[in-house]
């Protein structure tokens, strides 16, 4: 008898990898965003870091995980109809989280320098679609009714191809009947867009799909309500 033994991963350390190989890393984004309020970029982090960012993703076994649900708190809702993924949310408890949560937070000063979008936070979660999964036609935010202004997809899958399906489609904002882009979720595509101007939709999913969404935000604390973090 024998026990199956996994092949070692290289331990992440923090800051081990530079995140970005580009100079201006946010530049483009940036100018997309002002001009259409959507944006999507190719090899946004380094070749590494995105690997490293994969392998993490691939390390969490299922039962680990949660089947994603619809609505916040006690609002949420599990609905199979509607979306079939499972996330995980994402705490700076590994050097790996560690760093993208500061790559992302130096967007998020980055945005708010240039578009004055008063962003206060960012959450985030891997998402692992199986074959089969699928996410239907929504939005992230309802105008007024959320505190979420900017979402972002990070897709982490190498060779994705023509007929592996698992595509994220992107609607007008004035008339979501029709479609403006629809991009493979391939390693270092980072998707960003106004989450409340834009309906989106993962087509189904013929292979596992790996990515990491997550969403800008403004404080709606006031004097009696505390801001829930997730
Ligand atoms: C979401 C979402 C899109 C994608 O998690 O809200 O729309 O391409 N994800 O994974
Ligand atoms: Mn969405």
């Amino acid at each position: 008898m024998f026990t199956e033994v996994l092949p070692a991963k290289r331990l992440y350390v923090e800051n081990s990898i530079p995140a970005f190989s580009r100079e201006e890393p946010f530049a483009n984004l940036l100018m997309d965003l002002q001009t259409k309020g959507w944006s999507v970029q190719d090899d946004f982090f380094s070749t590494d870091f995105t690997q490293a960012l994969m392998d993490e993703a691939e390390s969490i076994q299922n039962v680990f995980m949660l089947q994603a649900g619809v609505g916040r708190k006690q609002d949420h809702q599990i609905v199979l109809d509607s979306r079939r993924d499972y996330i995980q949310w994402i705490d700076p408890d590994k050097p790996v989280r560690v760093d993208f949560l500061k790559m992302m937070a130096d967007l998020r000063v980055a945005l708010n320098r240039r578009l004055f979008l008063g962003l206060f936070d960012y959450e985030a979660h891997f998402a692992r679609y199986e074959e089969g999964a699928f996410y239907e036609k929504h939005i992230d935010a309802f105008k007024g009714e959320s505190n979420r202004i900017l979402s972002t997809v990070l897709y982490l899958n190498e060779g994705w191809q023509d007929g592996d399906g698992g595509e994220l489609v992107i609607y007008d904002e004035n008339d979501p009947s029709i479609e403006v882009g629809r991009f493979f979720p391939k390693k270092g595509r980072l998707a960003v867009f106004l989450s409340e101007c834009f309906y989106h939709e993962v087509m189904v999913a013929k292979r596992t799909r790996h990515s990491i969404a997550g969403w800008f935000r403004v404080n709606n604390t006031t004097g009696s309500t505390l801001d829930p973090d997730q």
